[in-house]
């Protein structure tokens, strides 16, 4: 501990000295900022902490988004003892709840780039958008690793390796909150602690079967990474770890967690932990501050008083749970500087910012085959057909998390497509032929832009024991291709998609594939890779399968046996 420290420690203390029981489950609330909760919750102490996801937006645009969040900070500082609110978003690729913001390719993308300076400087940007618009915490990065592709959450995680996910886990943390947590940075979480991407047949939310040791070797190491970089917070999973549901489980949170892997920031729940995992069970347990959203507020700050007063929760751990939250409330500073910064709603998705995302976007994308050389594309082909709806649509080519929870199928503020990006650089004729129905038997090449539609969470969910048809393409997707091969016509497939899918036969019929992830708001970086002004760099952060029933080989019973021989493997990317 350094003097700083020292110094908020005491700080705490006297605090701790003057509060009511009362204003200690206030801190250790979090409620949406449209939550039906009484008139003067936050002016008399009973909440810490402000959640934006989905639902109401807090104004049209960030001067308004931070007004709301000035006005309700000021109402936190009227209370009894002043204690300022913490405004937490789930900016995951960017400040993706804003339109207008940069939104960067979801992390399995950042993983193929394998940059972590680039990562880093992601999140940097990221960082700086998100308090733009009000906020000083974010529920980012996903530090999961996936262990089954059916799980709706594999795009949110970097890479189905330990060792990879753990350099991008250290970098992303330590570009949100800069060398440590003070006064420029943004609160960073590690989630979902833990099991979130090992559940058996890849169920959000499922159970985790690993034993022990198989999670401390390969789930634990980019948690130690985040703590040790600093990370702020850590957010507890909806999974159970050997049928204990993870946010009631004390082993894992506060023997690991907190005691042997020295993290003294704060826990949070997830989405409605509290009436979800046994309410006072996962205070015990160790959780520090619950997501009482959705109509849990009041069940849960009398539930959790009953709790003290009976002797279920002793005060101890609430102390604990405050002094966690009130020293990082002291380390970003937020009793001498509360409100947002004005000056900084300029730098929303500026130029300086997109090119970054653009960057990432041409890094991100694997080359998995390019028979007879036809990529790079000539500049000077004379006919180029693009097809696909993901090619003129930034929603479909962002994936979730972008603009609304579940994503979107629009375009949105300051997006380029991929389209607009091919047509920038091609010097000859650009035809788009959406759904592969019209007549160009003349082309010289066809890029077919295919892949999966958005989802987030448990929407992406393939689910069950042996439903594995969803990894492959639709039929609709599949014809766009097989149209192009049948016309003679070379052709280019660009996949969207957040996972591997099996595309064994689509990628045997193409003279080009490459995996182009969810590339996020800068479509202009795809040409540019396309058309060689840039290399390819990209390299595979999961293996990739070969047919449906490898899923169940990579992630049967024994999913890290060796028989296991994927299509192509993990780190495999051609160049030109
Ligand atoms: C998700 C978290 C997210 C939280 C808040 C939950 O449903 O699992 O990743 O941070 O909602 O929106």
């Amino acid at each position: 501990m350094d003097n700083k420290d020292i110094n908020i420690e005491d700080r705490i203390d006297s605090l701790l000295a003057m509060m009511t029981l009362d204003e200690k489950i206030g801190q250790m609330t979090q409620v949406r900022h449209f939550e039906e909760i009484p008139e003067d919750a936050i002016s008399s102490g009973a909440i810490g902490s402000i959640i934006h996801t989905e639902g109401p937006l807090p104004g049209s645009d960030a001067a308004s988004w931070q007004a709301t969040f000035t006005s309700l900070q000021k109402k936190a500082l009227s209370s009894r003892l002043g204690i300022p609110l913490l405004f937490g978003v789930d900016a995951v690729h960017g400040q993706n709840t804003y339109n207008g913001a940069t939104i960067f390719p979801h992390n399995i993308g950042l993983g193929a780039t394998r940059n972590t300076q680039l990562v880093e400087k992601a999140a940097e940007i990221t960082a700086v958008e998100s308090k733009a618009t009000g906020f000083n915490w974010v529920f980012s990065p996903c530090v999961a690793i996936p262990y089954n592709e059916k799980w709706g959450r594999v795009y949110e995680a970097f890479s189905e390796s330990t060792a990879l996910t753990e350099e991008m886990s250290r970098a992303s943390v330590k570009g949100h909150q800069g060398r440590r947590l003070d006064q420029n940075s943004i609160m960073a979480t590690a989630k979902h602690f833990i099991g979130d991407g090992a559940t058996d047949n890849g169920v959000e939310g499922g159970d985790c079967s690993l034993s022990p040791q198989e999670v401390k070797e390969r789930l634990l190491p980019p948690y130690q990474a985040a703590v040790d970089e600093g990370v702020g917070a850590v957010m507890a999973s909806f999974n159970s770890m050997a049928r204990l549901p993870m946010h009631a489980n004390k082993y894992w949170i506060t023997d690991v967690l907190k005691e042997s892997m020295g993290f003294n920031g704060i826990v949070v729940s997830d989405w409605k932990g509290y009436s979800r995992f046994g309410e006072n069970e996962i205070i015990n347990a160790g959780i520090d501050m619950v997501m009482a959203v959705d109509g849990d507020f009041e069940m849960y700050r009398e539930g959790l008083k009953a709790g003290v007063e009976n002797g279920q929760v002793s005060l101890a751990r609430i102390d604990n749970a405050v002094r966690r939250i009130l020293r990082q409330k002291l380390r970003l500073g937020l009793f001498e500087n509360p409100f947002p910064d004005a000056g900084l709603i300029a730098k929303i998705g500026i130029q300086k910012h997109r090119n970054v995302a653009r960057q990432a976007v041409r890094e991100s994308m694997v080359l998995l085959k390019n028979q007879d050389k036809i990529l790079p594309l000539d500049k000077n082909l004379g006919k180029i057909v693009v097809v696909g709806e993901h090619a003129d649509n930034a929603g479909l080519q962002s994936g979730g998390w972008s603009i609304h929870w579940q994503g979107s199928t629009e375009n949105y503020t300051g997006s380029t497509t991929i389209l607009e990006g091919i047509k920038r650089l091609a010097k000859g004729e650009v035809i788009y032929d959406i759904d592969a129905t019209g007549d160009h038997e003349d082309a010289d090449v066809a890029i077919i832009v295919i892949g999966e539609t958005p989802y987030a969470e448990l929407f992406g969910d393939i689910g069950g024991e042996i439903d594995a048809y969803q990894l492959t393409l639709s039929e609709e997707h599949q014809r766009y291709i097989s149209t192009y091969v049948e016309k003679g016509i070379k052709v280019v497939v660009l996949l969207i998609s957040g996972r591997p899918l099996v595309t064994t036969d689509q990628i045997d019929r193409s003279d080009a594939f490459v995996a182009a992830w969810l590339p996020g708001s800068e479509g202009h970086g795809i040409a540019e890779v396309l058309f060689g002004a840039y290399h390819f760099k990209g390299k595979l952060p999961h293996s990739w399968p070969k047919s449906v029933e490898d899923y169940q080989g990579k992630y049967g019973p024994n999913f890290w046996d060796s028989s296991y021989a994927p299509l192509f493997p993990f780190g495999y990317g051609l160049e030109y």
